[in-house]
């Protein structure tokens, strides 16, 4: 096998909003460094804005006195039912405009109102011409990096010999090559994941999903893997999209003000406003609040479909005119043009219909309406502000957006308890993460790696096992793909997503688990990893990055699994509740769930952390 070894000042993983933002910002703050950025596709049309988007979600813009940084954090943490880390937040709401800024100096073309100033889709959102969106902030980090690789999956990061963050091992998906980057400083921003619950979608369709199929999970798999404490995984995500092109709805709500009923034409929240008080309000009364959250917004729909009053409908016909319809159509065009496509095959007219809304399977992601990730360092001066003692230490350690292990920082999707980044907030986030990790190389820069060459040999092996599984065994198969001895991709994606959707509370179960269903997934887990090692197999390299994307994959669920057992609460019903633990409970769990995976033992230990209240409540 053909192998390249790569030597880097900062080495990017994932080449998405986040990667792109971090390679800018590195070079900005860098001008010798030797920036890498590698990139399982192709930057030019990678990550979940692949197709682009239609609204830039996070942009505080001009008017100071409604929309400053406080408030977006107050927002925020409403929408997570009051758990956030106020300081990540606030570090990207306080960014986050230059960003956009810079966005429209590279050509974006963002809509504009009768002023001439940004064209609002709600208050914190604006709305763009999104198709190239990927293709025009690719070019800007295209330009920063010293070098791109495409089409190279990173499967694993390598420590040294002092336990610091050392680079990345991977291979070229296209012709096998074994890549080793060697670095001192990583940044990881490989995006969310999808594809780890059974999707709604199934048999030829079952690759439509709203986060993208590719977005594997590899941001969790790698930290994990790694010993970075994780936070909040938990907190998964299922989001309300259009039925079976998953077009998303924000526009449509915020800029359009359709409404969204049940089958009578009911209000469903409304109608359940009540029951959500008693058992979800907490400390901060979560249902009263405008705008409702996220989760809650899902909940009222469930219970709707529940008892018989679906489908839920968005009455896209009371608000399309023949002036607005063509914003209506771009909306999906430039970022999901499958829903255009429900709508043309199935011959719906929207604005003589209204059309089908259902929540989604779920999803662990960051960057949106929840907040999976790394444990992350925070900006120093809003710690070094603090007067909490010694609780504030936990909050910062160094340097910004860096993980617990040293040298491996986070962003966008990977980095957690950061949630509503969106594009923007993702990217800011990059640039945040890349600043910081250029000081970090300055302050090392008289130190060097060491870098034990049979671990190298190791993981070299162990990449290529399930191409070697295949060609000792392959002529064992008997009919199609049957074999003893091989584990392909697609069955243990299969076992995967039955276990979560049917044990960790997925759509095909209501979203609801408990104790017993959870203890059942994590033995299902278990055994599904001792088959991913011994079995794993592989024909060519394109099945050998679906190979690791599912280990990756695995590795999410499992933490997601371990992190929902040790809540004893539902936070964040219409994402999932615990039929054991049917009640928000603030005094008891409106905390942080961290935990540290030990890859030789295959141990986890989860901790709770306090949530500290930065930015006053208004
Ligand atoms: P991504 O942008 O997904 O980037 C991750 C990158 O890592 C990808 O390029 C991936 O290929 C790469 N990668 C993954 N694994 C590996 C590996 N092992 N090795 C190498 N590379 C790897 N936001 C808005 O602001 N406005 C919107 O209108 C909006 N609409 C959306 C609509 C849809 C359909 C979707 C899916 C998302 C939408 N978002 C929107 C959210 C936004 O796209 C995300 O918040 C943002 O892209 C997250 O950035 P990221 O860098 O963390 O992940
Ligand atoms: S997108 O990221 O894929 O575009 P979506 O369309 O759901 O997601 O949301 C876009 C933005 O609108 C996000 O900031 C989201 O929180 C917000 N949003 C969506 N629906 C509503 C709603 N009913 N009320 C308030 N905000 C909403």
């Amino acid at each position: 096998m053909k192998s390249k070894t790569v030597d880097c000042d900062i080495l990017i993983v994932g080449g998405g909003m986040a990667g792109c933002g971090a390679a800018w910002e590195a070079r900005y703050w860098s001008r010798n460094s030797r920036i890498v950025l590698v990139e399982k596709a192709n930057v030019d049309r990678s990550g979940a804005v692949a197709m682009g988007l239609s609204a830039i979600n996070t942009y505080m813009g001009m008017r100071w006195d409604e929309n400053t940084p406080e408030g977006f954090v107050n927002y925020v943490k409403n929408d997570l039912m009051g758990i956030i880390r106020d300081d990540l937040v606030y570090d990207v709401a306080r960014h986050v405009d230059s960003t956009v800024h810079l966005f429209d100096e590279w050509g974006l073309p963002i809509m504009r109102d009768k002023n001439g100033h940004y064209l609002r889709e709600g208050k914190w959102q604006i709305m763009i011409h999104g198709e190239s969106y990927k293709a025009i902030v690719a070019e800007a980090a295209k330009k920063a990096a010293s070098e791109i690789y495409n089409r190279v999956m990173i499967t694993r990061l390598i420590k040294d010999a002092n336990n610091k963050m050392a680079g990345a091992v991977g291979f070229d998906v296209r012709d096998g090559t074994f890549y080793v980057f060697k670095s001192k400083v990583v940044i990881v921003s490989a995006g969310g994941a999808s594809q780890i619950y059974r999707p709604r979608s199934s048999r030829e369709g079952a690759g439509r999903t709203w986060y993208p199929h590719w977005a594997s999970g590899s941001a969790y798999g790698l930290l994990i893997e790694a010993g970075a404490t994780m936070t909040m995984m938990e907190a998964r995500f299922s989001v309300p999209r259009y039925k079976d092109g998953y077009g998303p709805v924000g526009a449509w709500q915020l800029l359009l003000k359709a409404k969204q009923t049940n089958a009578l034409g009911q209000d469903s929240f409304e109608l359940h406003k009540e029951e959500i008080r008693k058992l979800f309000n907490g400390k901060m009364g979560y249902a009263d609040v405008v705008p409702t959250p996220t989760n809650l917004r899902v909940l009222s729909s469930l219970m709707e479909l529940k008892a018989g009053r679906g489908p839920i409908y968005m009455h896209t016909e009371k608000v399309l005119t023949r002036e607005n319809e063509e914003l209506g159509w771009e909306d999906f065009l430039d970022m999901t043009i499958s829903q255009a496509l429900v709508w043309a095959g199935q011959n719906v007219d929207p604005m003589k219909e209204p059309s089908e809304i259902l929540p989604s399977e779920p999803y662990a992601m960051g960057s949106h309406a929840t907040e999976n990730g790394a444990w992350a360092s925070g900006p120093e001066d809003i710690s070094s502000s603090l007067s909490n003692g010694d609780r504030s230490k936990s909050y910062f350690w160094g340097y910004n957006r860096m993980s617990t292990v040293d040298g491996l920082f986070v962003a966008g999707d990977a980095c957690g308890a950061s949630p509503h980044k969106f594009s923007s907030g993702s990217f800011t986030e990059g640039r945040i993460a890349a600043k910081s990790a250029v000081k970090y190389l300055m302050d090392h820069s008289d130190e060097h790696l060491q870098i034990d060459n049979s671990t190298i040999e190791r993981m070299k092996l162990n990449l290529y096992e399930p191409i070697e599984r295949y060609n000792k065994n392959k002529y064992e198969i008997t009919a199609g793909k049957v074999s003893p001895d091989m584990m392909w991709y697609d069955q243990g994606l299969a076992r995967l997503q039955k276990l979560m959707d049917e044990y960790a509370a997925g759509w095909g179960s209501w979203y609801t688990t408990s104790d017993v269903m959870l203890n059942n997934a994590l033995k299902l887990i278990k055994m599904l990893k001792e088959d991913f090692v011994n079995y794993a197999a592989a024909e060519n390299y394109h099945q050998l990055l679906r190979t690791w994307e599912l280990w990756h994959r695995i590795l999410t669920a499992e933490a997601i699994v371990v992190h929902m057992l040790y809540r004893k609460e539902t936070r964040w019903p219409g994402y999932y509740s615990r039929s054991d633990f049917p009640a928000l409970d603030d005094d008891g769990w409106r905390v942080f769930v961290n935990s540290r995976y030990d890859s030789k033992a295959q141990s986890w230990e989860v901790f709770s952390v306090p949530v500290i209240d930065l930015v006053v409540r208004k």
